[in-house]
């Protein structure tokens, strides 16, 4: 199993991916971040969860409250003023560890070989911790990360959430030499919150069956909700479930309507077909045409999940969700 270090903001989704890291995967520790909700209630969140599924074997290490700039926009209006709304739960009977998120991410990754990270929320205590140890970037696997979009946004029209909150965290990671695996809403929204999946959640006669789907009551109440985190840490389980385009993808921090946005560069992918925007089979390189057209592409530095397998999604949740018990 791959260890891994999930950095989130529990968040409905987010407790997708630690029900889905801690059955699937080594998850050596679960840091947090303010994002979806504050800190203090993703914090007890996270707690929540790991409590719900019987690992509280699993270390959870708070990080920074908010953005490196700015002030912290939380999601009350998806999440709920808890940043958990929905089931009821009972306050967590363990406490956060003491150490830092950045001190733990830090020593972890220096001490231990192939540390892959997983960051669900604003990218601010990865950036901190390549600021702290920018050797982290060579020493870790790689970095799945659940933000961005290809050429898609939520948050604002250009901008997903997570990149939102916090753009010059995510500057720093993008341009850090990190192996990154982006998760963007681009391949999100094919992963929807389903009245079908959620009913076939609430029937397999488990606990954690019932807190999910009664998660995605909550999450799903506007009828267009989607399952983004757990995509990331679905395709650390298996690689096969997302196809994805290699690809540059670079971070705006000014612009005008733009802020935040992952500027992903498709051109060579495009194709002349008036059927098809783009070819994810395409044999064309990002490198012609050749040095001197304007149309030449930029040198990839991000796996970008472009193709969702959704049922083979939905049969990992499941499955997951019937072995808690
Ligand atoms: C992201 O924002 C949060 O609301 C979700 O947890 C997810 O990480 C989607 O934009
Ligand atoms: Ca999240």
């Amino acid at each position: 199993m791959k260890k891994v270090i999930l950095d989130c903001d529990p968040g409905h989704d987010d407790a997708f991916a630690i029900m889905l890291a801690a059955q699937n995967l080594d998850l050596l520790g679960v840091t947090t971040i303010g994002g979806n909700g504050y800190l203090e209630n993703v914090t007890r969140n996270a707690l929540v969860v790991l409590e719900k599924i019987g690992r509280t074997d699993i270390p959870v290490y708070p990080g920074h409250s908010g953005p490196t700039l700015g002030e912290l926009i939380i999601c009350e209006n998806v999440h709920g003023v808890s940043g958990l709304d929905g089931p009821v739960v009972s306050e967590p009977k363990r406490k956060p560890e003491t150490k830092h998120a950045v001190d733990f991410i830090v020593e972890t990754v220096m001490n231990t070989d192939h540390v892959t990270l997983c960051a669900t929320g604003p990218l601010t205590n990865i950036a901190a911790a390549l600021n702290r140890e920018p050797r982290i970037a060579q020493r870790v696997d790689a970095l799945y990360l659940m933000g961005g979009g290809a050429y898609a946004g939520n948050w604002r029209v250009a901008a997903e959430y997570n990149i939102y909150e916090d753009p010059e965290a995510a500057y720093k990671v993008f341009h850090s030499g990190m192996e990154i695996y982006m998760v963007g809403v681009n391949l999100t929204r094919q992963c929807p919150v389903r009245k079908d999946f959620v009913e076939q959640m609430r029937c397999l006669g488990t606990e954690a069956g019932v807190f999910a789907a009664e998660l995605c009551d909550f999450f799903g109440r506007g009828g267009d909700a989607h399952l983004h985190d757990p995509c990331a840490i679905a395709w650390i389980i298996d690689p096969d479930i997302i196809k994805e385009a290699y690809l540059h993808v670079d971070i705006e921090l000014t612009g005008t309507l733009t802020r935040g946005m992952t500027v992903t560069d498709l051109r060579f992918l495009q194709t002349n077909d008036p059927e098809k925007d783009i070819d994810l089979n395409s044999t064309k390189r990002w490198d012609d045409p050749p040095v001197g057209s304007p149309f030449r592409g930029e040198a990839p530095n991000t796996h970008v999940g472009m193709r969702l397998d959704y049922p083979k999604f939905c049969e990992l949740v499941l499955n997951t969700l019937r072995n808690y018990n």
